[in-house]
């Protein structure tokens, strides 16, 4: 209600204001009253009044209406952080999955039949691969892995390709795709252009305003925001692919507790605010390190110099605290450098509110075209929500420990 009023007003609020005016609970026609935070709909199950009332609801559901009949599809909290996401990525529907990798399952499932094929960008999440190795290569889907630009992808393209699967700024290198053109080829080939867009969560980057068909977000990330919970969320915005999706996540039986949905919505009320502080640490840290004489390069769209700035600036409105960079030092400099770190911790996940370090393995930089090769150790760093200056001190005396 509150929305629609601010919309009447206003027919196109900013994102800011969508964030905190979607998903809300709704007035109780008793009391006029409603929560500002929406609880957490705890149940297995709902009842009905009478035979007719399930009737009436198995009646919409046909219709498509998301009316619940069972709890595994969630109720009121669930709905919310479904409207969220689709007011994020600009998308009429939202599936939510137990996780971002089971989201990405739902995507290649629910638009993938045996005996097609997909082509995958080679800068795309890891565990993608483990995927084709041990389930979608048993179902009959072929996969091919590319640079994910038109001309490369063009080579690879046969009779039965079906799915273009990408994911902008790729995983570990971040590099910048060109998501229009990207789109533009998926249109002249009849492809299906899914993006996993855990990067901009819909917030710095919009995959279906550039021409996507699917957004995939693991909101374990910047959704939630936190640290605390696994999430994942399916986006889609046209009826076939909506229905394949549909029907993909009932029978698998896909489920998310409501006190993730919860925490993921009260998480993702700040996104806006935790990005920007988490992009302005980023860029402050990047322009520590290209002072150092150890650091060769720095993977990160938003600053300057890298070669997906332009692109960056095109399509993304903001940034966030991913970055990568190529250290000259040797394996044992490298890991002296890691584990001097003090207030980051070494781990694989990034989106909370601190600073996460990963040494980057070789093996999976080999299979990304962007990579360049060459014996420089390679570091992803998660930039938290710290004190810059304190982050900085940091790396510069774990940087000093490793090359003394
Ligand atoms: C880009 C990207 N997509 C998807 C995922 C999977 O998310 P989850 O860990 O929630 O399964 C991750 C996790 O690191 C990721 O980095």
């Amino acid at each position: 209600m509150a929305l629609l009023h601010t919309m009447t007003q206003n027919p196109s609020p900013h994102m800011d204001t969508m964030l905190l005016h979607s998903g809300i609970a709704q007035f109780n026609p008793k009391t006029g009253a409603a929560p500002v935070a929406l609880p957490a709909v705890r149940t297995s199950t709902v009842r009905f009044e009478d035979l007719s009332a399930l009737d009436r609801a198995i009646q919409q559901k046909a219709a498509g209406e998301r009316v619940v009949t069972y709890g595994r599809m969630g109720m009121d909290t669930h709905a919310a952080l479904e409207e969220v996401f689709c007011t994020l990525e600009g998308a009429r529907r939202a599936f939510l999955a137990p996780s971002g990798l089971s989201a990405i399952t739902l995507a290649f499932l629910g638009l993938l039949d045996a005996g097609e094929h997909v082509l995958v960008a080679d800068c795309s999440y890891g565990p993608v691969r483990y995927l084709d190795k041990t389930v979608l290569r048993r179902m009959g889907i072929q996969v091919t892995y590319s640079r994910a630009t038109p001309e490369a992808l063009s080579q690879h393209l046969q009779s039965n390709t079906r799915v273009l699967y990408v994911e902008s700024p790729g995983s570990l290198l971040f590099e910048m795709l060109d998501l229009r053109a990207l789109a533009e080829f998926a249109q002249e080939h009849g492809l299906v252009l899914v993006t996993d867009n855990t990067w901009g969560s819909g917030y710095i980057y919009r995959p279906l305003d550039l021409g996507a068909h699917v957004s995939v977000v693991a909101g374990t990330k910047y959704v939630g925001g936190h640290s605390d919970l696994m999430l994942g969320a399916v986006m889609a915005s046209e009826d076939r692919l909506i229905q394949r999706l549909s029907d993909t996540h009932y029978a698998m039986g896909y489920s998310v507790s409501a006190d993730d949905a919860w925490l993921a919505l009260r998480g993702v009320r700040t996104l806006p605010i935790r990005l920007q502080q988490h992009a302005r640490n980023a860029l402050q840290v990047c322009e520590f390190l290209t002072g150092r004489t150890e650091v060769t390069r720095i993977y990160h769209p938003a600053f300057p110099g890298d070669p997906g700035h332009a692109l960056w600036q095109r399509d993304c409105s903001g940034s966030n605290g991913m970055l990568s960079v190529a250290l000259k030092l040797n394996p044992e400099q490298a890991r002296c450098f890691v584990d001097g770190l003090q207030l980051f911790g070494i781990g694989y996940s990034w989106g909370g509110f601190e600073s996460l370090v990963q040494l980057v393995e070789p093996s999976a930089l080999a299979v990304h075209s962007y990579w360049d090769g060459g014996p420089e150790a390679v570091v992803r760093l998660h930039i938290g929500l710290e004190s810059t200056a304190d982050l900085i001190a940091d790396l510069s005396q774990a940087l000093d420990a490793a090359t003394r």
